[in-house]
């Protein structure tokens, strides 16, 4: 068991029911879907440790505990829900599962349905009598958006070494709570934060079930889909530092205005990703200090996030965004530094497992995907697989994002024969 004394088991009431007969993933979806909700953007804001994700997150337990799952939470905040907790000796579970944060303003289903589906799933194994013959966890990762950190999927990346810990406590939220304050305020102790290679070791496969963020199955017709690769990714943010000052009183050529380079910036990356075919390039944040109409920004915090199949292109985007970023700051009199917050290269997905769920789900299409996953980050350090669920829209990260009831339980169903041939049929 992973072990550490910020570990143990999580009290629940309900332990040992049975699922609820007749459940379905839209009725679960349904449960949460006044939780996070934010009127303000729209859609939901559901940040790690937050309200909202804390109320996700006893619902989960509760959910895992009315099927008889023993519910865990690791040192990092990793919840796991056992059918058959492994003894020490295996290293063969089969984990699924996703994550109940969302971006702000996001979707319902981008993280939820994995984790909606993966308790369906185990009522689907119950009601044909199986027993796993192997032990059998649901998962759910904290702060797989990185929305409130910075750093995507940080949960399996403490989990697997993946982020140095000293690093992880001192990450702060834009309010200034560092990590480690939020972590221990959540109940975990933040000194325990970090790889746990026990935990890693007794896993022998992880298949995390997705909604689409594309629109491939839209495309092909198809419900569900298996995943081949994630586009290699990574964050870096940049802070310009300028003068700030008075909007009516400094004339405009006495300005060093960080906004001014900020814009060049944005306009900078669009430019060189259009260069590298299948490159993309965003700025989804930027933050002026200390953001006033009246107000020339002293500094302003802009969050860059690029992304191509081939890693060296990724670097050479960056590169020649920082370039032409040092550029733009010169010409307005700022100073500019940049700083890697998060690099996940290009994901191909174990051949052996994504081959296995081939043959389980042998009409099932293959389908690679843009977005980062914690299955990604997992990658590393054991075999991973996914599962995508057709969303209607081809939107995500966004309340348009959608996942029709039907296709729905096309993935759970997918998920519990993935489930089922992974984790060898007792009866
Ligand atoms: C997460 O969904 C990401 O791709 O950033
Ligand atoms: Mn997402
Ligand atoms: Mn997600």
């Amino acid at each position: 068991m992973s072990a550490g004394p910020s570990t143990g088991t999580v009290p629940t009431t309900a332990g040992g029911r049975a699922g609820p007969a007749g459940a379905s993933v839209a009725g679960l979806m349904a449960e949460i879907a006044d939780v996070g909700r934010d009127d303000a953007r729209g859609g939901y804001s559901r940040p790690v440790y937050s309200v909202a994700e804390h109320e996700l997150r006893e619902w989960f337990i509760d959910q895992a505990s009315r099927r008889g799952l023993d519910v865990e939470s690791d040192r990092n905040g990793i919840l796991w829900a056992w059918w058959d907790a492994p003894g020490a000796d295996r290293r063969d579970a089969v984990v699924t599962g996703s994550h109940l944060d969302s971006v702000p303003g996001g979707g319902a289903f981008d993280g939820p349905l994995g984790v909606a589906s993966a308790l369906i799933a185990i009522d689907r194994l119950r009601e044909r009598g199986l027993t796993p013959s192997k032990p059998l966890a649901l998962a759910v990762f904290p702060e797989e958006e990185g929305s409130r950190f910075g750093v995507a999927c940080l949960g399996s990346r403490l989990l697997t070494g993946l982020i140095d810990p000293d690093r992880a406590r001192t990450l702060r939220d834009p309010e200034g709570n560092t990590f480690a304050d939020v972590t221990a305020k959540a109940g975990l102790d933040p000194r325990f934060l970090g790889p746990d290679p026990e935990a890693v070791g007794r896993i022998g496969s992880f298949v995390e079930l997705h909604v689409e963020q594309g629109r491939g199955l839209i495309d092909l017709g198809q419900p569900v889909a298996v995943g081949s690769t994630i586009l290699g990714h990574g964050r870096w943010r940049i802070t310009i530092t300028g003068q700030g000052n008075h909007a009516g009183t400094t004339l405009m050529e006495d300005r060093r205005d960080p906004l001014v380079a900020a814009a060049a910036i944005v306009q900078a990356a669009r430019e060189a990703a259009l260069r590298h075919s299948g490159a993309r390039a965003t700025v989804g944040r930027i933050v002026p200090v200390p953001g006033g109409t009246n107000v020339i920004a002293s500094s302003v915090s802009l969050w860059l996030d690029v992304r191509h199949a081939d890693d060296a292109v990724t670097a050479a985007v960056v590169e020649r965004i920082h370039a032409d970023a040092r550029r733009a700051a010169a010409v307005e009199g700022c100073s500019l530094e940049l700083r890697e917050e998060s690099l996940s290269p290009t994901v191909h997905f174990d051949p052996a497992l994504r081959h296995r769920l081939g043959e389980l789900l042998p009409d099932a299409p293959v389908l690679p995907t843009g977005a980062g996953h914690d299955a990604g980050v997992l990658a590393a350090a054991l075999p991973t697989a996914m599962l995508f669920v057709r969303n209607p829209t081809g939107v995500s990260h966004s309340p348009e994002e959608h996942v029709e009831d039907d296709d729905a339980e096309a993935g759970a169903l997918a998920l519990a024969g993935v489930l089922e041939g992974l984790a060898g049929r007792r009866v």
